[in-house]
């Protein structure tokens, strides 16, 4: 029977009929159903379609060990959003609401202690950012693990530029306390474009997209018997917090980072004024 037009998705989906695994069969025979219907009705020419392998093969080979350009893709497309939504705190309600986790986490923060800066390069204007880890009944959750990272001033991930910032700048792996708290110093972060020098930035050029993103600070909280949390606290007076380019803003995560002048309290947060203040409280969903 020849290849037909009308037929085409239930053929291809056909052929993964015998796969053992049924999660793997309804992804792949969903993906064939709807890729097939998007080809059907915008009726790409071979030309087009080629032009679209090129991009997906430039988006590839622009991915290293420290460079993610299809996470970057899946971001501005608001799939990486879709997906933390649809497992966040969609799926466990009461708790702190999820965000994508973005191209620039790295495994191997260094671990510092409670109190310490992960600005390592100290350049930057102070913030202090303390919480709490608690479950969704208010307990706290003693020594939850608290993997942070953040742009530098100038809008730079420590990846981005390893001639310029040591390793480890602007990310720490913390342990919360037996009250479930937690608090260090940094660098108040700055809004910043995501990486445009790759297929993904000429695709926003092609579109008239800008490729800000507000200011935030990236958590990935871990606790035994808790689900992971892929989080950020936004900046709330931050440019384009109304506009992110990979659209991961929730009001629930903007947070007021104030500014403090008064001697005392600066001291009594171990720190000289004038500096940011930000508290920012995480409720993590029972496993
Ligand atoms: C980030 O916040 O690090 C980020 C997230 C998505 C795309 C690019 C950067
Ligand atoms: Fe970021």
């Amino acid at each position: 029977m020849d290849f037909t037009e009308i037929e085409s998705a239930q053929v291809v989906a056909k052929s993964f009929e015998a796969a053992d695994d049924p999660r793997l069969r309804e992804l792949l025979q969903g993906l064939v159903q709807h890729l097939h219907a998007y080809v059907r009705e915008l009726r790409p020419s071979t030309a087009e379609w080629e032009r679209a392998i090129a991009f997906l093969t430039a988006t590839g080979q622009a991915c290293t060990d420290t460079r993610q350009e299809f996470i970057l893709l899946s971001d501005v497309l608001g799939v990486s959003m879709l997906v933390e939504t649809i497992n966040g705190a969609d799926a466990h309600p009461g708790t702190t609401a999820s965000t994508v986790l973005g191209p620039f986490h790295m495994t191997g923060s260094p671990r510092r202690e409670l109190g310490d800066s992960i600005d390592d390069a100290g350049a930057g204007p102070l913030c202090v950012v303390e919480g709490r880890v608690v479950d969704t009944d208010g307990r706290p959750v003693p020594g939850a693990t608290l993997d942070v990272w953040q742009a530098d001033q100038h809008g730079f991930y420590d990846v981005q530029q390893p001639d310029l910032q040591p390793a480890g700048n602007g990310r720490g792996l913390f342990t919360a306390d037996a009250e479930g708290r937690f608090r260090f110093r940094t660098a108040t972060p700055s809004h910043y474009p995501i990486p445009t020098d790759g297929p993904v930035g000429e695709l926003l050029l092609a579109t008239g997209r800008h490729p800000y993103r507000p200011a935030h600070i990236h958590f990935l909280v871990d606790a035994p018997g808790h689900e992971r949390l892929t989080t950020h606290v936004f900046v709330a007076d931050s440019a384009y917090i109304d506009a992110d380019a990979v659209f991961a803003v929730k009001q629930s995560l903007v947070r007021e980072f104030v500014t403090v002048d008064d001697p005392e309290v600066a001291a009594a947060h171990g720190v000289a004024a004038p500096f940011t203040l930000a508290r920012f409280d995480i409720v993590l969903a029972r496993s």
